[in-house]
């Protein structure tokens, strides 16, 4: 088979420092997904990444719950996990979801029990930084003694709170997750998301990451499309299916990724919501909805010895 485009890998902004991982394995002949899962991996191990893996802002009781995606774009099979306590790479459970689980989404104890079988490693995420973090949190938000095993402090908070309101505030201020996509040397492509959500969320939410469709979707007839953000933006438009689906009503991947950000202004919810993208043929853009941020991704072909920062497409309402 000819090598149509060089193989190549691209990620949003928190990872142009370890795209290097996966573009060795694409560069030895490896699959897109085996790159992906390299990538992300690294990206999980960075503990100045608030919002991924190691170092991940807990929720509002102090414990990290992980999402994460992958999709294979060859067979469209696809693995994800959510609200996962206590494994150091979540992107490597999604991938055994993918390779051996019957199921596509596992949560919680449910995803933990799933990944002991599958002998992923587990540990504590949990940094200075993310204990910090958190630390400060519940010293400003409640007096010491409100505090006890019994969670009630949290009911009485939300109950105190125009819950609504508050998470708005917190999504402003903390959000982040990884998107990486490639396209290996048989025009294979694959991609993968990895987050511990919004900071200080309610125990049990979920973002767009472990959705299917909401904030990962790829597929070799069109190509591959994957969002950061508010993730409830996401799930309501289901953003990252819905960029393919525009692809395959015939817009470019630019164009695609631009409706699809306009899709989420039409939603006049709070929040902002960034996506990466690209077709069958190699092309790649990223997009935000945020009129303050550039748009940065990241893109590395096997010839490339470090990564390329790309600027897409900022899409005002
Ligand atoms: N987009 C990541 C999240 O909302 O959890």
């Amino acid at each position: 088979m000819s090598i149509m485009v060089k193989p190549f890998i691209i990620g949003t902004r928190n990872s142009g420092d370890y795209l290097h991982g996966g573009a060795k394995v694409l560069r030895e002949g490896g699959s897109a997904l085996d790159a992906i899962e390299a990538a992300t991996r690294l990206v999980e191990m960075n503990p100045n990444d608030t919002s991924v893996g190691l170092g991940g802002i807990p929720n509002i009781l102090g414990v990290q719950e992980m999402d994460a995606s992958m999709m294979c774009g060859k067979t469209m099979a696809a693995g994800t996990v959510g609200a996962l306590k206590g494994f150091i790479h979540p992107i490597s459970v999604a991938r055994k979801v993918l390779d051996h689980a019957p199921h596509v989404i596992l949560v919680g104890e449910g995803a933990e029990l799933f990944a002991r079988v599958m002998n992923c490693e587990e540990g504590d995420l949990s940094t200075d930084m993310s204990r910090k973090v958190y630390d400060t949190f519940v010293r400003d938000a409640f007096d010491h003694d409100e505090i006890d095993e019994s969670q009630q402090w949290v009911v009485n908070y939300a109950k105190s709170q125009n819950l609504r309101e508050w998470y708005d505030r917190l999504a402003d201020e903390h959000h982040g997750t990884v998107n990486i996509m490639a396209m290996d040397e048989n025009g294979d492509i694959a991609s993968a998301v990895s987050t511990s959500g919004t900071a200080l969320k309610f125990p049990g939410r979920l973002g767009d990451s472990p959705i299917i469709g909401a904030g990962n979707y790829c597929d070799n007839r069109y190509g591959a499309a994957a969002c950061t953000g508010r993730g409830e933006l996401a799930i309501r438009n289901s953003t990252a299916r819905t960029i393919i689906h525009y692809m395959e009503d015939g817009l470019s991947v630019k164009e695609a990724a631009f409706r699809a950000m306009k899709d989420i202004h039409e939603l006049k919810s709070f929040g902002g919501m960034n996506c990466i993208a690209m077709d069958a043929k190699g092309n790649t853009i990223s997009a935000t909805t945020n009129p303050d941020r550039e748009s940065v991704y990241y893109y590395m072909d096997v010839d490339m010895k470090e990564s390329e920062k790309r600027i897409g497409i900022t899409v005002s309402e």
